[in-house]
């Protein structure tokens, strides 16, 4: 991965000029300031998808997508950042320096491309064996058997190993490889009590597993019930290697990748065959987890592709488990996530291969969306009485709690608090437990510390703003303390703009009904989402107060200096003002008092 110092990036983000690139993919045309056209990202159909070239950004009104020409390319081919800017940099002939890459790297470098060469040659190995071996009869039989065509089969690389324990060993030793080389790419394993390998995969399909750019970076075998192997697992995969963790690789997402773009959506499944069987019957939008649960790399791949993802697992119990526990990463990253249930029984591969593309489909419209899944397991499991409910909640809670965007969680919040029947304000107050951390109120003690050492008063106003969004979030946090406030005269010494038009929405509240409720307040921000999300954010922020009165004195304390400061500059600028007259004697000493 080149490393691109940022003068270059700033010269790469100046010459691209985005509306020329955008139209190499989308069709576009002028409307006033902007360019519009159809977007790419999601199905359009009034052009939604719009290019201010002024600003150098594309927005779409229709699914929210947005941003500057590097991520315009990373969303529409799948790019990582660099990649992107590689490729515009290319394309406008400017050269990145290439910066001395370490000895180490190098060779890392190095390894990882020889890895993925002896595995591209072991996998063209196990491809002709298939198609043309006569000891591969039974693995086509089976194949044909689970209704795969050639197509398919060679869409998926798919591969026969010999149930032999050198097969491959001969082949690599004939063409060259050097055999360490295989075993460390986990082709062959060193024998235990003589010298010599033996071949991991035997008497099994292959199932080459791709990464994001299409290297062959390991392998997946399925025994297919010859003698012997019954006692087998099933499948057996390649350990981890330089060039392979199973943690951050998805088994189709290079093959499906643009069509998953196109629809706009894609399935997560769970096995090796669930993929290439959807993809027989014409749904080529599946990628799966090869043997492991769902992970935060996982997902963040899933989310280069986009953002609509459709969990369908296994219609058991581990299917269920294995949604329940992939929600919440989904909504941690950003991801839009559905649970598509399958009748008792099935799994996609089986499912689709019964009834058909067309019947999944159907299916996939009374598809669930995450927290509606968890919501409906979560009464099955728990049940509905009181107890029940309280773990539903959890359970709910749980996966959204670490959402970003202010208004989806503020959404799904309302949602599970409507769905359950209670109030959101309490679902606020669970979800803010769950974010805070037991520290004390360092922010505030900090800046006294850095007013007494006089440090330099561009850190004391950026922490004196920390210290302020405290207090604010305090107050959200424990509204029965507003009133006790207010004679702190916040409005005076709020240096944010942001903190102090929420302090005058919370004092109007409090004009208007004599007290602040939190829900009454967050509902009177819904007309100003981006005031509302502060709030949110400045709430679900705050620790907890293991010592209420210790941290409500704190705060006096801090609050009381504020005022009296912001007085003190307002009888200084009045006494500058009005000049040496009868009345400067009253300011001076009122400043005296304010010491
Ligand atoms: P499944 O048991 O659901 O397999 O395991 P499957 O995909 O339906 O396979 P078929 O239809 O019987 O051929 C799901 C995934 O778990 C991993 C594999 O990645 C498999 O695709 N697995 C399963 C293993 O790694 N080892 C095993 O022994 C079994
Ligand atoms: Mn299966």
């Amino acid at each position: 991965m080149p490393y691109i110092p940022e003068d270059i990036l700033q010269t790469i983000r100046e010459t691209a000029d985005i509306r020329q690139i955008v139209q190499e993919f989308v069709p576009l045309k002028k409307r006033g300031k902007n360019w519009v056209g159809l977007c790419p990202f999601h199905s359009d159909k009034d052009p939604s998808f719009t290019v201010n070239e002024e600003k150098q950004i594309f927005y779409c009104f229709g699914c929210g997508e947005g941003g500057n020409v590097f991520k315009f390319l990373m969303k529409m081919q799948g790019l990582s950042f660099t990649e992107a800017v590689t490729q515009i940099a290319q394309r406008y002939g400017i050269t990145i320096p290439k910066r001395p890459i370490s000895q180490k790297e190098k060779q890392q470098k190095e390894i990882g491309q020889q890895l993925v060469e002896i595995n591209t040659a072991a996998s063209e190995y196990y491809a002709d064996l298939l198609r043309s071996s006569r000891s591969a009869q039974a693995a086509r039989d089976y194949l044909e058997g689970r209704g795969l065509d050639q197509d398919t089969i060679d869409g998926f690389n798919l591969g026969w190993a010999e149930d032999e324990w050198d097969g491959l060993i001969r082949y690599l030793e004939e063409k060259g490889y050097s055999l360490e080389l295989a075993e460390k790419a986990g082709l062959i394993i060193k024998r235990t009590n003589t010298s010599g390998w033996y071949d991991r995969f035997r008497g099994r399909i292959i199932f080459p597993i791709k990464d994001h750019r299409g290297d062959i970076v390991a392998f997946g075998g399925r025994t297919i019930g010859l003698p012997g192997q019954e006692e087998q697992p099933k499948y057996i995969n390649s350990p981890e290697s330089p060039i392979y963790h199973k943690g951050k690789v998805l088994f189709g997402l290079f093959q499906n990748k643009s069509s998953i773009r196109k629809a706009g959506q894609g399935f997560l499944v769970e096995g090796y065959m669930d993929v290439v069987s959807l993809w027989q019957f014409g749904v080529r939008e599946a990628v799966a987890t090869l043997g492991t649960a769902l992970t935060e790399d996982h997902a963040r791949r899933m989310k280069g592709v986009t953002k609509d993802w459709i969990l369908l697992f296994d219609a058991d119990e581990a299917g269920l488990k294995a949604a329940s526990r992939a929600l919440p990463i989904c909504y941690k990253l950003g991801i839009r996530p559905k649970v598509l249930v399958l009748p008792e029984g099935e799994d996609p591969d089986s499912f689709v291969r019964k009834q058909g593309q067309q019947a999944l489909y159907e299916r996939l419209e009374n598809a669930l969306s995450g927290i509606d899944f968890l919501i409906e397991t979560g009464k099955k499991h728990f049940g509905t009485d009181t107890e029940g409910k309280l773990k539903t909640i959890e359970s709910a809670l749980e996966a959204i709690a670490t959402i970003k965007d202010p208004v989806r969680k503020s959404l799904l919040v309302g949602h599970i608090a409507q769905k359950l029947g209670v109030r959101e304000e309490s679902l606020w107050q669970n979800l803010q437990e769950k974010s805070r951390r037991p520290i004390a109120l360092r922010t505030v003690s900090k800046d006294k510390e850095q007013k007494k050492t006089g440090n330099d008063s561009s850190t004391l106003i950026r922490i004196g703003n920390k210290a302020d969004e405290k207090i604010l979030g305090f107050l959200l946090s424990y509204p029965q303390y507003i009133e006790r406030f207010i004679e702190y005269t916040p409005e005076l010494w709020l240096e944010d703009n942001v903190l102090s038009e929420l302090w005058s929405a919370i004092m109007h509240l409090h004009s208007m009904t004599g007290n602040v409720n939190l829900s009454e307040l967050y509902k009177r921000l819904e007309h100003n989402p981006a005031l509302r999300s502060v709030a949110m954010r400045l709430t679900s922020a705050f620790p907890p107060c293991t010592d209420l009165e210790s941290m409500l004195r704190d705060l006096e304390i801090y609050c009381l200096n504020r005022k009296k400061k912001a007085l003190r500059l307002q009888i200084l600028q009045q006494l500058r003002e009005q000049g040496e007259d009868e009345d400067s004697n009253e300011l001076l000493r009122q400043l005296q008092s304010l010491r």
